[in-house]
């Protein structure tokens, strides 16, 4: 398993801004774009492209274009749509497919309550977004479904990360070659699940609480 947690002194002041308590909602919204945005930077890194010829007003020249089939991105409800447009704004020809994904609150269980994914992901490069990976339950899950389903490529961007929820990843990925690119390694897990020192809830701080 690839680990890169991006150390640019941009993100980690937008990242303090993000994990300060007085932040609101609307600000806490755009913080989330913003650094989606640098993320995916380093997230697609190794997305696939195949080689174009073009002519420039002075010569011809060979390119490159982002490859067929087009990388399938997947936001993981409801907090990782608040990255969606920071990915999409980069990469504007990826697919959009959606997994909904909520913690049991006791036993810190994932379980999926939606899926709009195309059936067959055989060769495609996913993009899987989440701004927390605490446990790393629902990230695990998230990609044991993905693989699943034939994808063959999966990157995790995240924006807070334990080092017990990244182990925990690697171990269910039995050796499986994955990338996670995230904004910052935290302290660790408290007993309730969440990261510390971390943002708090990430869903409740864009949305409000359900
Ligand atoms: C949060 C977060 C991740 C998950 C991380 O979602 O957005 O999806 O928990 O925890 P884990 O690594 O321990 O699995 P939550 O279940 O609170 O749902 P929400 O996005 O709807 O708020």
């Amino acid at each position: 398993m690839r680990v890169h947690v991006a150390d640019h002194p941009l993100i980690t002041h937008k990242l303090t801004v993000l994990r300060d308590v007085n932040t609101p909602s609307p600000v806490f919204r755009a913080l989330v774009e913003e650094l989606m945005t640098l993320l995916a930077y380093e997230g697609t890194r190794n997305v696939r492209v195949t080689p174009v010829e073009i002519e420039t007003p002075v010569a011809p020249t060979t390119g490159v274009r982002i490859a067929e089939p087009k990388p399938l991105v997947v936001p993981i409800l409801r907090a990782g749509l608040g990255m969606l447009e920071g990915m999409v704004k980069l990469v504007p020809t990826a697919e959009v497919g959606f997994l909904g994904m909520a913690r049991n609150e006791e036993t810190l269980e994932p379980a999926t309550y939606a899926e709009r994914l195309p059936d067959d992901l055989s060769g495609r490069q996913c993009f899987v977004l989440d701004p927390m990976l605490a446990t790393g339950g629902s990230l695990a899950a998230a990609m044991e479904y993905l693989f699943q389903r034939g994808a063959d490529d999966v990157t995790a961007i995240c924006i807070l990360g334990t080092p017990e929820g990244l182990e925990a990843v690697e171990k269910a990925m039995h050796g499986r070659e994955v990338t996670i690119v995230l904004g910052a390694v935290d302290e660790r897990l408290n007993e309730h699940g969440f990261i510390v020192p971390g943002l708090g809830d990430a869903g409740d701080r864009l949305y409000g609480t359900v």
